[in-house]
């Protein structure tokens, strides 16, 4: 496995449209033991191939839930984190409801920005796993919006293009100071 180059913003490769898998083989396999690597290393809980520079419509995620029997008052460093991988080739949105969630949203290409994104609550969605077996699922959650914010990036789509202008432009040039005083 290897940890991968994660493309940041306004890298252009990251407007690109990815294609679909046609047949999942051990190149597949292998490009995602590495995104998740590359994932937990950053860390985030999301990935999509494009942003290692594979214009291809596969999507890692792990949301990475604290262990059931973490005391709420838990020293945020010791945490055991609960993973549990999940695969999407090719992921679809089915339908998806008309109420809302807000997330803080972040994204390992927009680094250390965020900010509030409404999405739809809950999608029903189908997709591939890494086996190329089919899966349709109602989601909620994190989840749900997690995958949202994933297959945008395979539209080409960044969250902060769900942001108002004014904001988009604060959260740029807060990212650009931020390149600055960390070159
Ligand atoms: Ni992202």
């Amino acid at each position: 496995m290897a940890i991968l180059d994660i493309i940041e913003t306004p890298d252009a490769r990251l407007r690109a449209i990815s294609k679909p898998v046609e047949v999942v083989t051990d190149a597949h396999r292998t490009l995602i033991a590495d995104m998740f690597e590359t994932m937990y290393d950053a860390p985030g809980i999301g990935l999509a191939a494009i942003q290692v520079g594979v214009p291809e419509r596969i999507l890692v995620i792990d949301l990475q839930r604290p262990a059931d029997d973490t005391p709420e008052d838990a020293d945020p460093k010791t945490i055991k984190y609960v993973r549990e991988p999940r695969v999407f080739i090719n992921p679809e949105i089915l339908w998806e409801s008309e109420d809302l969630a807000v997330y803080n949203e972040g994204c390992l290409s927009v680094p250390e920005m965020y900010a509030d994104v409404n999405r739809p609550a809950r999608i029903r969605a189908s997709w591939l796993d890494e086996t190329g077996a089919a899966h349709e699922q109602e989601l909620d959650g994190l989840l749900a919006t997690c995958l949202q914010h994933e297959m945008d990036h395979l539209n080409g789509v960044l969250f902060i293009d769900h942001l108002s202008r004014l904001k988009r432009d604060m959260l740029l040039k807060k990212l650009e100071k931020l390149r600055r005083s960390a070159a």
